[in-house]
């Protein structure tokens, strides 16, 4: 069997990981690997429903204690009826956001300490780590103009410069602290010039 492979793709809003996650999920394929594409929070039944109350705009009341819990409840349910099955089958999966997202968001956007993120970490995936994780960087003013551009924005899509400036520096802390798991991409180039930056990546990981 093929070795298994668990990727994951970060970034700010707007730095268009959901679109490069179709072509890397097609790069695999063409290596004739089987793939299961998901995403966080959700890629459960029940990941889902809680990711509806994560997005949607009404709840401003949710506190940022709640939030990141909702965020790791989700994140169990899926470790253990998705991700978990699928590596154990060979797959690669490909996730568009992990604990990575929890970091920045919950702890540089929100300020949550990250020992109390950690200790979530090792609760909900012991023994659970990215093989690679694809950060998506673009500079907070251009991904703010793209996600404007949008019609309808979700909870986080309408926080403001500052939170995404926070989420921004966290996620490149995090990528210095750990060089070799992170591969930062140049969201801001063209788009063929990204596709080409993830492609000799990925090319890396075979
Ligand atoms: P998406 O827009 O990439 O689908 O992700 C939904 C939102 O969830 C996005 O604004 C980032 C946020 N998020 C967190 O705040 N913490 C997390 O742990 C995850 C996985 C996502």
């Amino acid at each position: 069997m093929k070795k298994n492979l668990f990727i994951t793709l970060e970034g700010i809003e707007g730095a268009g990981k959901s679109t490069f996650i179709d072509f890397i999920e097609k790069f695999f394929v063409d290596e004739g690997r089987d793939v299961k594409k998901t995403r966080e929070p959700g890629g459960t039944k029940i990941g889902e429903q809680v990711r509806d109350v994560l997005l949607k705009n009404e709840n401003q009341k949710l506190t940022s204690d709640s939030e990141l819990l909702l965020m790791f409840a989700a994140r169990a349910q899926h470790i253990s009826e998705v991700i978990l099955p699928a590596l154990s089958s060979g797959k690669v999966v490909l996730c568009d956001r992990f604990i990575d997202a929890s970091y920045a968001y919950q702890g540089g956007g929100r300020g949550i300490e990250y020992s109390k993120i950690n200790l979530l970490e090792k609760w909900v995936m012991p023994d659970l780590k990215p093989d690679l994780t694809l950060l998506f960087d673009l500079d907070v003013n251009i991904a703010l103009e793209r996600i404007k551009k949008r019609s309808d924005v979700d909870r986080f899509e309408s926080e403001d410069l500052y939170f995404f400036e926070k989420v921004r520096e966290s996620y490149l802390e995090r990528a210095e602290s750990e060089p070799v798991r992170f591969q930062i991409i140049d969201s801001a180039l063209p788009l063929k010039n990204v596709e080409e930056q993830v492609r000799n990546v990925l090319k890396d990981i075979l």
